[in-house]
């Protein structure tokens, strides 16, 4: 049994056959923390794990005056009883009190995962994958419950976390916080990362000593956003790629999160994750019950790598769901950079013929379509075709497109209305506004207050005539801009504090709709790039488009960055064209696809301008593509070199049965006089004799002690200036001579 129970001393210990996490009831009925990190042994009593202790001037506990509060471990932790440091929640009560104490009443064990309704959550295909256990807490003086609930996965390093309250109270009861988990750690050398970012530089790693005070990321923008990943992970400071501690954890919610690590002075850190408390505030009473959205932690042992490629694993298994999961992705063409809103049916079908021609497989119709979309001022709200542009409707056009052999794909922009739009016309309350207050415009639309069922009904409705019309196999789902003037036209005082997160509960459910609608169709989900890239996201939309900026260099950090959490099936990855239009920086085409292929991969450009030398190329590429894109979307991903320390970059996939490879070798910029190196790889068999590129053959212990021979590549031709080389790694049966 995993999660071992003990009922002498009151200790749940939730282990399996990695990772131990440990906490019991304590004298006064809370719970605290005892352990996180590698298996221990099991023991019935782990009192020698706790802090109790009351350091100088220090405010005593209520229940024993030689502890305090300040230097305990705690699995939830209240404030206003002696604990300073940030709590885990917060509950204003009539008279005025914060004050709450929420003491243990029992626990429940389940075998497998139950579901968190309306929200996005991991999951099991069987029980026996996963115990649950849910301990119950009670504040008696506010008639209220909490029920903390936690997961651990039988054959992962990872546990999830959510809480949840309900109230019996007859008097007002307003939550206005409420995280999803904290953890108390007794030690504060660590070093800190996290994943920052703007529009067109999404997911840059940031990663810093620990040091004493309160480190904190978090969005308020309505959306997780690109300026900050709802990611933090702490390591041991000399861990590695390859090596060491590292705890990393994520929140499985679109909306405002808040991210804290605070290094009290006293030598403990408390990290905290959970929805922002900004202007968050929810009614508890027999009618209104709150459950967090569910955060995911992984207790990785051998290095950042680990951590990732156990949140990869657990994202393609067990959070991605549908025909989709663990499946290849299809090579597509996007119209967006090849044409902007410049287009017509034949315009379109004549890119499309050009896609079909080097080997692409889905057609995609970005922004333009609908309305009187003939730039961005108007029409975002009017899902009904422009048929100036598309005279026989996007039925008639995907009959079109399908009649190629190729499948058909659209962009939607589910949640914005532009002032110009029949929709707005007709329903100017359907948007977030703050009474007599002027309205934010950003990329000249408004928001749909998605906390509205009926605003979410009207946009499913419409998305589905135009779905239910076609033959439409994949869906492009795009945001452009933050909420702001967060407000609900129409609703009461008391619920303007859960707008924000009714939005979101919004957005799952129109997903959910539509997918279970038309369960066959590939979501990729989409904002501005990548501001709303985040593992919830990943329940309804298996892959996400990772930014705007398509520059081979750029992208090179931008997808290194998201890897720390997010798999490369994930990653929409396009080539386009160059000058780069983000940049103005002209890289190989070559290099453009060797970044895209460590993604779903695909071109954005207008195929029909490019030269036959090229198109050949782009065949080549297809079918490269096609040849290994189970290999590449859905092996084992390794960082190598990173772009965020050094004019190189290098990162693999290693196979599952460690039968092939592949490696992506990036230079930014070249040196004069470059000597002979060598790429040490990982994650191969070393007793496997592995062909490169189809010649010479390696041991994999050779390929991972000595590395793979780079030979310098420079010359007038062929600069290695934002040059790339891939590596194909496959097992060759002809043995080498020799020891090995
Ligand atoms: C922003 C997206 O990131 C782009 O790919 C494109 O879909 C545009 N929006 C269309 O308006």
């Amino acid at each position: 049994m995993p999660i071992i129970v003990h009922p002498n001393t009151q200790t749940f210990h939730l282990t399996n056959q990695t990772i131990s996490y440990i906490f019991a009831v304590a004298p006064d009925g809370q719970l605290e923390h005892l352990y996180l990190g590698a298996k221990l042994h099991d023991r019935e009593d782990y009192a020698y794990l706790t802090r109790r202790q009351l350091l100088g001037e220090q405010t005593a506990s209520a229940f024993d005056q030689a502890v305090s509060p300040e230097n305990q471990l705690f699995e939830y932790p209240e404030f206003g009883s002696g604990d300073m440091r940030l709590p885990a929640y917060q509950i204003q009560q009539e008279n005025g009190s914060h004050i709450s104490q929420f003491r243990y009443v029992d626990y429940q064990l389940t075998a497998g995962k139950p579901v968190l309704a309306g929200l996005p959550a991991t999951y099991v295909d069987d029980p026996s994958e996963a115990n649950t256990l849910t301990v119950h807490l009670r504040d008696e003086l506010i008639a209220t419950d909490l029920f903390l609930s936690y997961t651990l996965y039988e054959n992962r390093p990872v546990i999830t976390r959510s809480a949840r309250f309900e109230s019996q109270a007859t008097t007002p009861l307003t939550l206005t916080e409420a995280t999803s988990l904290t953890v108390d750690l007794p030690e504060q050398d660590y070093t800190m990362t996290t994943l920052v970012g703007a529009w067109a530089k999404e997911r840059q790693i940031n990663r810093h000593p620990l040091t004493t005070g309160i480190h904190s990321i978090g969005s308020m923008r309505g959306h997780s956003s690109a300026q900050y990943n709802p990611f933090v992970a702490l390591a041991e400071p000399t861990a590695t790629e390859h090596s060491g501690n590292v705890l990393g954890v994520t929140l499985l919610y679109s909306g405002n999160f808040q991210a804290s690590v605070e290094a009290d002075p006293y030598g403990g850190t408390r990290v905290k994750f959970g929805i922002h408390p900004h202007q968050f505030a929810c009614r508890l009473d027999l009618e209104h019950r709150f459950q967090t959205p569910e955060a995911v932690m992984v207790i990785a042992q051998n290095g950042y790598n680990q951590m990732s490629q156990t949140f990869h694993q657990l994202f393609e298994q067990r959070l991605v769901r549908g025909p989709w999961r663990q499946k290849p992705r299809p090579i597509l063409l996007n119209n967006w950079e090849g044409t902007y809103f410049d287009f017509n049916e034949d315009k379109l079908v004549a890119l499309a013929e050009a896609g079909q021609k080097v080997g692409v497989e889905l057609f995609v119709l970005d922004d333009g379509w609908f309305g009187k979309r003939d730039n961005d001022w108007a029409g975002l709200g009017d899902w009904q075709a422009n048929l100036a542009k598309l005279p026989h409707g996007i039925k008639g056009l995907a009959e079109r497109i399908n009649a190629l052999g190729m499948q058909f794909g659209l962009w939607f922009e589910p949640e914005m209305v532009n002032p110009d739009s029949d929709l707005y016309r007709a329903h100017p309350d359907w948007v977030l506004a703050t009474p007599n207050r002027e309205m934010s415009l950003s990329r000249h639309q408004y928001v749909l207050d998605f906390s509205k069922p009926e605003v979410v009904q009207a946009i499913g409705d419409q998305m589905l005539a135009v779905l239910d019309a076609a033959n439409i196999s994949y869906v492009k789902w795009d945001m452009n801009r933050s909420l702001t003037e967060v407000f609900s036209q129409g609703g009461a005082a008391a619920d303007q504090g859960m707008v924000s997160h009714r939005y979101v509960l919004g957005v799952y459910a129109l997903y959910e709709r539509l997918r279970t609608a038309h369960p066959e169709i590939l979501f990729e989900s989409c904002a501005s790039g990548g501001a709303r890239f985040d593992a919830s996201m990943l329940y309804y939309a298996p892959q996400a488009w990772t930014s705007d900026d398509t520059d081979a260099m750029e992208r090179l950090k931008i997808q290194y960055g998201t890897s720390m959490l997010y798999p490369i099936s994930s990653m929409g990855s396009h080539v386009s064209a160059v000058p780069n239009q983000q940049l103005g920086r002209t890289t190989p085409l070559a290099t453009r696809a060797a970044v895209a292929y460590f993604g779903t991969f695909g071109y954005e450009l207008d195929l029909t301008h490019l030269p036959e030398q090229e198109l050949a190329e782009l065949s080549r590429q297809v079918a490269f593509m096609k040849q290994h894109r189970q290999l590449l979307q859905f092996g084992t991903f390794y960082r190598l070199r990173s772009p965020f320390t050094g004019e190189h970059t290098s990162w693999m996939v290693v196979a599952k049965d460690q039968q092939s490879a592949i490696v992506g070798d990036y230079t930014r910029i070249g040196v004069v006089d470059p000597r002979t190196s060598a790429l040490k790889l990982v994650g191969l068999d070393p007793d496997t004799n592995y062909r490169v590129n189809g010649k010479d053959a390696y041991y994999g212990s050779e390929l991972m002690n000595a590395g793979i021979p780079i030979t310098p590549l420079i010359n007038a031709e062929h600069p290695a200036d934002f040059s790339a080389r891939v590596w194909v790694l496959e097992r060759d049966s002809a043995r080498l001579g020799g020891e090995h």
